[in-house]
């Protein structure tokens, strides 16, 4: 049998001054060897932290030669004697910087190859490559960091829903493929050939069918899995905390997720969050910020330039107010960071563009006039454009006129995050905020119909539920969606456990009722037998870790992520499959010019 390597006693994180004189062993990864003449002082790392081992020019010649072999991140065990540093010589960098180990016998474990990267606490290697050698990767320091700390998160929330009685709950990743927003990542069958499964893109169903089974307060940390195009907040497959509550109203909802979350920061970064969190309508979400997912780190609100645009002589913003349209103005305050020049003027109507905005039109305020830009449409109005908009000398008040409400202020939200963040106005901190009373339903211009904005299974307002079919437009949900720092959260809402109302639902989503009992007819049998009351929500444990790590993207904070491009550089997945196991499972590739 191989001879057993020197087995750690101690790991690279603990020891300290009242350590000193003992006999030591530890395993690591060498992250330094610094040699002057015949003195090493290698760095020693693992998960807890890093120890400095000393081969000084007393150690034997062997010692020595060995010491000399060392390179980055071979894997090594060392037994030594700990020594107190002298005090002049305390790191106090090293947690463990008041002592070193005076090596006594160093075994290579494991060599390693010249690095592809060097492991430092934060690299600048492109992303690919960190991705291609995630195994390296993650032994960075910011990497151990923030998988710690999504440990540390997830380990949180379980604490939370243990001691407030909820039931933990696993639910099937084969399921039927049942359309819930995104588009499913489908699983042939091969004992049922042609037929698929799908993984599922949350385990909405399987939750509420738990509520009709009696398990009335459930929670999972759940993987879900969507194919869409991944971005910096979203991935192919992701984690989400699943809860679901019987006999519930949406302010129970909404109050367990503020004491869930207050435990949850409290616990892990030691910051007291406001008991409850700030509510705001989607409506006037969309009006002061325009987006439904705000930053309230900075106050910059979008605000209604109607009578503006009536007494200014501007045929475009008249012809928008006395039509259908609107017209919105957000003040760019005069600030240290950005002069308003053209060229940043242009800037900011090209991220305004991007929401569909024609044009970004401004109007400069100096000395107590207005000039530049839109400014001759206002003559001899500056001061009531003054006294309106508040605006003060070196500000520059920024209209969008558009026919599409949205468009016009989902464009001037993006003018005001980028505001935010190149005037540097973004506060530290965690500004949660609800957004509730969201529209049940959106039209699909592409499709010609009505679809839900949420997901199908959401309860309609009380007092919209008779008139349903009428104005589909109209009717407010019992939804609600968790944001912070700008990201939504967390999503959801008090759902339908009434047949009827769910049919009508399906049919306002155009399908009919066939085809809702061969899609939903499991759903919609549950409901046929006293199912309750009901309502949940589902956070992104992802964004989650993401914002607490203060990154701005989830695959910072994932330890195997897909790329940009939706795949896998390390095993280079997705992959082509032997013909055989398409055979199996009685698939053939069609393939065209293109591949
Ligand atoms: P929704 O689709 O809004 O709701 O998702 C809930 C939360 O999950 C996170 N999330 C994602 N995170 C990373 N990558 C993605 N592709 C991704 N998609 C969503 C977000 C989001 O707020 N079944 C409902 C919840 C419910 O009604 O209870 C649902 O899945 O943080």
């Amino acid at each position: 049998m191989e001879e057993a390597f020197m087995q750690r006693t101690v790991t690279c994180g603990e020891l300290r001054g009242c350590d000193d004189g003992k006999t030591v062993i530890l395993n690591g990864w060498v992250d330094r060897n610094r040699n002057h003449g015949a003195i090493h002082f290698i760095n020693l790392r693992d998960r807890y932290g890093k120890t400095q081992i000393v081969v000084d020019d007393d150690s034997s010649k062997e010692l020595e030669e060995i010491a000399s072999q060392l390179r980055n991140e071979y894997c090594i065990a060392v037994k030594g004697k700990v020594r107190k540093r002298p005090d002049e010589m305390v790191n106090k960098d090293m947690s463990t910087g008041e002592v070193e180990v005076k090596a006594e016998k160093i075994d290579i474990l494991s060599k390693c190859q010249v690095l592809p990267f060097q492991i430092e606490d934060e690299t600048n290697a492109k992303e690919d490559l960190r991705l291609k050698y995630r195994f390296l990767d993650l032994r960075s320091k910011g990497m151990q960091d923030r998988i710690r700390l999504r440990h540390e998160v997830i380990k949180a929330i379980r604490e939370y829903f243990y001691k407030t009685d909820f039931y933990e709950i696993e639910t099937p990743t084969l399921v039927k493929s049942t359309p819930e927003g995104a588009r499913d990542f489908l699983v042939p069958s091969r004992i049922y050939p042609g037929k698929f499964f799908a993984l599922p893109q949350s385990p909405q169903l399987y939750k509420q069918i738990l509520m009709v089974s009696g398990f009335d307060k459930y929670f999972q940390i759940a993987r879900c899995y969507r194919d869409e195009d991944p971005r910096g907040d979203r991935q192919l497959e992701f984690t989400q905390l699943d809860v679901e509550m019987s006999y519930v109203k949406r302010d129970d909802v909404l109050a367990l997720m503020e004491d869930l979350f207050g435990y949850v920061f409290k616990n892990v970064v030691n910051v007291e969050l406001p008991k409850a969190f700030r509510r705001i309508t989607y409506n006037d979400a969309m009006e002061k910020y325009g987006t439904d997912k705000p930053d309230l780190r900075f106050d910059l609100e979008i605000k209604d330039g109607t009578e503006l645009a009536n007494a200014s002589s501007f045929p475009l913003f008249k012809s928008a107010v006395s039509g259908n349209g609107t017209v919105r103005y957000i003040v760019a305050p005069k600030n240290e960071k950005k002069d308003f020049t053209r060229k940043y003027l242009a800037e900011l109507e090209e991220s305004a563009k991007v929401y569909g905005a024609d044009a970004l039109y401004f109007i400069k305020v100096e000395n107590g006039t207005i000039s530049g830009g839109i400014s001759k449409f206002f003559q001899g109005l500056d001061k009531k454009v003054i006294e309106k908009t508040g605006a003060k000398d070196g500000d520059v008040i920024l209209f969008v006129a558009n026919n599409n409400w949205k468009k016009c202020l989902t464009s001037l939200g993006a003018v005001r995050n980028k505001l935010g963040s190149d005037l540097d106005l973004i506060k530290e901190g965690y500004a949660f905020c609800w957004i509730i009373d969201f529209p049940l339903f959106e039209y699909n211009e592409d499709e010609g119909h009505w679809e839900a904005a949420h997901h199908m299974f959401s309860m309609p307002q009380a007092e919209y539920i008779d008139t349903l079919e009428e104005d589909p437009g109209k009717v407010k949900g019992d939804l609600y969606d968790l944001v912070l720092n700008g990201y939504e959260l967390a999503s959801g809402s008090i759902r339908i456990h009434d047949v009827e109302l769910q049919k009508r639902v399906f049919r306002i989503c155009n399908f009919s009722d066939e085809e809702a009992e061969k899609r939903f007819g499991f759903l919609l049998d549950c409901f046929r037998y006293g199912a309750p009351p009901h309502g949940g929500i589902a956070p992104g444990i992802d964004r989650l870790c993401m914002i607490l790590a203060n990154m701005n993207s989830i695959r910072e904070v994932i330890a195997f992520p897909k790329n940009t491009a939706a795949m896998s550089p390390m095993d280079d997945s997705p992959s082509f499959v032997e013909e055989k196991q398409l055979d199996e499972l009685s698939l053939e590739i069609r393939h065209n010019d293109e591949n």
